[in-house]
């Protein structure tokens, strides 16, 4: 079938949740995607910060392949041993002491603050504005944007307190003798590319252990190696108390966890949480081999030194139209002093994927993989475009 008429599926059967870009991706390999059409793509967007290791990756591929040969699916109720083995790879590799398995960073996210909730006993969770914790009802009440609770209001939980990001005041304020958790994204991604301050992880941790109030670290969007640490939160000092994760845990295949100290992880008992697919042997067989390759392949390394370089190239842009460029590692935005939807197109049609967000913040977040040839390529086409 041809693209348009693909697409018009879309129109015709979807419900209608997203704006997408109008081409139909068929395969890729390494850093590069390519269409029904044939157009090829540089992926600087790694499908929203997920393929760490790219596209086609023989190792991951072949981890995939032989597990689902030899099982897809059990039940939770059994033990297989691709969760147990990396259960214990990733606790060892971590200041965390127990995991749980979940499909994504909202259902993680949704278990965070259950564990958190039924630990203290209290009710109130303070977050942050524009920050983005996902789209179930209790993770959308967590996400700091007005506008996307408003339609819901109806059914939006109460006890959720959004303050400003980067701002250890407003916390301050915010606390209350019930205050449960305080959740944070120690970069804002959706929010576009927010650094905070290199002390602001550390004053929350100090404010949750002088309150007793559960630390909350999101890292869906910064972990697996994108901000150039395995996890974000290594870089600013602290030992959150849980720690949610997904994206490019699994480098592709969907899939979600949670971390927690022993001490809060206590709070659950069977019953109080649980899920079908979470943890299953496909998933974690495909999350092994993504910790495996970046061990052996360096990919922290690269995501220093080549997310340094692509900072460093961005600032050199001399363009009046960019009003800053931030990140950390491969998590990289550029903010323009107007709406960035054009740039997305015209870059797309030059042969690179990127997206937009928070309106004016054109975000990079390619595969980890990247080398700075490609990042060469990509900023020369930027600059021409821009
Ligand atoms: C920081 C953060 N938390 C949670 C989520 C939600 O993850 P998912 O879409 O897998 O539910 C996202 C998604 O972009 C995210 O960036």
């Amino acid at each position: 079938m041809k693209t348009q008429e693909l697409i018009k599926i879309e129109d015709d059967y979807f419900i209608n949740t997203f704006t997408r870009q109008p081409i139909v991706l068929d395969h890729g390999e390494g850093v590069k995607v390519t269409d029904i059409d044939r157009n090829e793509y540089l992926d600087m967007f790694a499908g929203i910060a997920v393929n760490a290791l790219g596209h086609n990756h023989p190792k991951l591929v072949k981890a995939i392949q032989e597990q689902a040969e030899k099982l897809i699916h059990i039940s939770s109720i059994y033990y297989n041993e691709p969760a147990l083995i990396y259960a214990k790879k990733l606790v060892d590799l971590t200041d965390f002491d127990r995991i749980f398995y979940a499909n994504s960073g909202a259902e993680a996210n949704e278990g965070a603050i259950k564990l958190a909730v039924k630990y203290t006993g209290k009710s109130e969770v303070i977050s942050t504005v524009d920050s983005f914790h996902g789209r179930t009802i209790m993770t959308l009440a967590a996400t700091g944007h007005e506008e996307y609770h408003e339609p819901f209001k109806a059914v939006m939980p109460e006890g959720f307190i959004n303050v400003e990001y980067n701002n250890i005041d407003a916390i301050k304020e915010a606390i209350t003798e019930n205050t449960a958790a305080i959740i944070v994204e120690p970069i804002q991604g959706e929010g576009g590319v927010n650094v905070p301050d290199m002390d602001y992880l550390k004053q929350i941790e100090e404010l949750c252990h002088e309150n007793d109030i559960v630390f909350i670290v999101d890292e869906v969007q910064t972990g697996f190696g994108r901000c150039g640490t395995l996890f974000a939160y290594e870089q600013f000092g602290v030992k959150p108390d849980i720690m949610t994760m997904a994206k490019g845990i699994g480098g592709g295949v969907p899939m979600g966890g949670i971390l927690a100290t022993e001490k809060v992880a206590g709070a659950f008992v069977p019953g109080d949480h649980g899920t079908t697919f979470g943890g299953g042997p496909l998933v974690c067989a495909a999350a092994n081999a993504v910790l495996d390759a970046f061990e052996e392949e360096k990919i922290l390394d690269n995501v220093k030194e080549v997310g340094e370089y692509f900072i460093s190239e961005l600032k050199k842009l001399d363009k009046e139209i960019i009003a800053d460029v931030r990140g950390k590692g491969l998590m990289v935005g550029l903010e323009l002093t107007k709406p960035g939807a054009e740039y997305v197109d015209k870059l797309r049609e030059a042969g690179f994927l990127i997206n937009c967000t928070s309106g004016n913040v054109l975000r990079f977040v390619p595969p980890l993989i990247i080398t700075k040839e490609d990042i060469d390529v990509f900023v020369k086409a930027l600059n021409e475009i821009l």
